[in-house]
């Protein structure tokens, strides 16, 4: 496709929507992505109940569109429902625990050949990452981001648990299900921290 001329007929929506159909939309609601953002909260407990695969399809959908350094887009993403991986993933580090209640773990790892700027690879799967955390959210699942990267010796841990090829890290754990707890979101602005140099 060429990307200065988009086919409007195109279907890349999250539902299937032309783009020509998520343009109209997003001039009349402009500013509804932010209601994720300003409702997205870490969940860490879990309803006893799986989650469909199409959900899981649509939440790594929204990470895919995450922009990328170069545009190298460096994510695999494993989908991890087998009780006993969960188990191994939910005891890769002391912060993992909450892990073992879930139906589901993504495990997001990134490429480290053939990159564009292998450098930037985290900083993409950051934001893949926290795309993949506002969708569950607007899907109403719940889930919390684990730190796996950079701390080495937590990627070996679930990159042996994966059975990961050499080329691949492990970026992150993911665990999502239906939410068995609700939070509420902290007012997190601080105006003190906003510098304006003029
Ligand atoms: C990079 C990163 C790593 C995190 N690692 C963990 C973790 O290992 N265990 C955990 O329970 N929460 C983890 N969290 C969730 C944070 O604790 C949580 O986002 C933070 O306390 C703010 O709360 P909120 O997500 O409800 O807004 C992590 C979040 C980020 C962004």
């Amino acid at each position: 496709m060429d990307i200065d001329k988009p086919d409007d007929k195109e279907t890349t929506g999250p539902e299937g929507e032309t783009r020509e159909q998520l343009r109209k939309y997003f001039d009349e609601n402009r500013r509804l992505v932010m209601n994720e953002i300003f409702h997205r909260v870490s969940i860490r407990k879990y309803a006893d109940k799986p989650i469909e695969n199409e959900i899981i399809l649509k939440i790594l959908k929204a990470g895919m569109q995450a922009p990328s350094a170069g545009n190298q887009q460096p994510w695999e993403f494993y989908v991890v429902t087998n009780k006993e991986k969960i188990q191994a993933l939910a005891a890769a580090h002391q912060y993992a625990g909450c892990a073992a209640g879930a139906p589901v773990l993504i495990v997001s790892v990134y490429r480290k050949e053939g990159l564009w700027v292998p450098e930037y690879a985290q900083i993409d799967m950051a934001i893949a990452q926290q795309n993949i955390w506002l969708e569950t959210d607007s899907l109403g699942l719940g889930g919390v981001w684990l730190g796996i990267a950079p701390q080495q010796e937590r990627m070996d841990k679930v990159a042996e648990i994966l059975a990961l090829p050499d080329n691949l890290e492990a970026f992150s754990i993911f665990a999502l299900g239906y939410p068995a707890e609700q939070r509420e979101q902290q007012d997190r602005y601080d105006e003190s921290r906003i510098h304006f140099v003029e």
